[in-house]
């Protein structure tokens, strides 16, 4: 809820999507997209087989004036009609990001509005509020390229991240499957293409599968995966759709397993009789193997399950935007010394994960 309806420009430049979005939250909080561009920037990126930094700030430069102009054209607003200016702050590349902060703070301070900084995991873990009208507490699974944790959605900026990876993440694990296997980048989708045509009949490990904290790993699985194709090599086309289906279901199973054991803790801290919903989020929810893993799982419990719209799901500036409205509407306004953080955790508070170099 909020005393007046709040416009505000998105901005979103922390990897490789260059987008800008107008969004509206209105009194009775629901969300409003009225322009939502996004700009991918694959084909700079696949000849590299991943995001390549310096291309990635470069194109952002380019791409991100014509963006903004056209999602306030779509939008039909001038600046001098929006409450507030937000753009991704963190975590992601450093140089991407100091486009996006110095491009939305210039917009704020020449149209004399406030500027908002927003973590870019937030925008995720808040998205629900703008495709779904849910409202915190929830679990909240993000599964993308850069992340993998099971965080709590408490409130508007209150945190508790229950489970993250070791090593990689989720979608950098499709992704390096891909490539081991000579599928294309993203891997995501072309690992999920090929597994339609395969059985899943090769025996892989399921990483973490039953440890009492919600945490994930999935180099082990990778490696088994390359152990797996060079026994089969030459691989067939048959080989590697029997290859990709083994390693979705190998994924399906651990991302069940995990989730699961995040929903006892999330149960644990929830008053008794509270509705229990799970929030999937992030590139990799789009997966439909993972996605029939989760309603498995949320109906054997008894959660709703939500999944916002793919294009809300991947990286987006109406998240940006919708996040940064609901920091508005609380007062949080940021001051235009905010620094771009490459390293922005959610709950600063959690415990490191068991092992090396555990992502934030
Ligand atoms: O959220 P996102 O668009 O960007 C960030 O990483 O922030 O996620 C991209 C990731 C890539 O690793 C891609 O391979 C993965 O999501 N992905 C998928 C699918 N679609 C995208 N992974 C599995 N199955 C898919 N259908
Ligand atoms: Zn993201």
């Amino acid at each position: 809820m909020t005393d007046r309806a709040v416009t505000l420009l998105g901005i979103e430049t922390s990897c490789d999507e260059t987008a800008a979005a107008v969004v509206r939250l209105h009194e009775d909080g629901s969300g409003e997209i009225l322009a939502n561009i996004v700009r991918a920037q694959l084909d700079l990126h696949a000849a590299y087989g991943g995001v390549v930094p310096e291309i990635a700030a470069r194109a952002h430069v380019d791409l991100l004036d014509p963006s903004i102009k056209q999602a306030m054209e779509e939008a039909g607003l001038g600046y001098d009609n929006l409450d507030g200016i937000a753009a991704t702050a963190g975590p992601g590349l450093i140089g991407g990001l100091i486009v996006g902060l110095t491009t939305a703070k210039a917009i704020a301070l020449g149209a004399g509005k406030p500027f908002l900084a927003v973590n870019h995991l937030e925008a995720h873990a808040l998205s629900a509020g703008l495709t779904d009208d849910l409202a915190p507490p929830y679990l909240l699974l993000l599964v993308s390229g850069g992340h993998t944790q099971l965080l709590i959605v408490k409130d508007v900026g209150v945190y508790e991240r229950l489970g993250t990876t070791l090593d990689d993440a989720l979608g950098e694990a499709f992704d390096k499957a891909a490539k081991l296997l000579g599928l294309g980048y993203p891997g995501g989708p072309e690992v999920e293409r090929m597994a339609r045509l395969g059985r899943a009949t090769i025996k892989l490990p399921r990483p973490m599968a039953g440890r009492a904290e919600a945490h994930f790993s999935f180099a082990g699985l990778k490696t088994a995966l390359r152990y797996e194709a060079m026994a089969r090599e030459p691989l067939s086309d048959q080989d590697v759709a029997d290859l990709c289906a083994s390693f979705e279901d190998a994924v399906a199973d651990v991302v069940q397993d995990r989730v699961g054991r995040a929903m006892g803790q999330f149960e644990q801290r929830l008053p008794s009789g509270a509705p229990k919903a799970l929030v999937a989020a992030g590139g990799v929810a789009a997966n439909t193997r993972l996605r029939v893993a989760l309603d498995e799982i949320a109906s054997l419990r008894g959660y709703r399950l939500v999944v916002p719209p793919a294009a809300l799901c991947t990286d987006n500036a109406a998240m940006i935007a919708w996040a940064g409205a609901q920091r508005l509407a609380r007062g949080l306004i940021d001051d235009m010394g905010t620094p771009a953080r490459a390293r922005w955790p959610l709950d600063p508070d959690a415990p490191p994960a068991l092992g090396a170099g555990a992502k934030a």
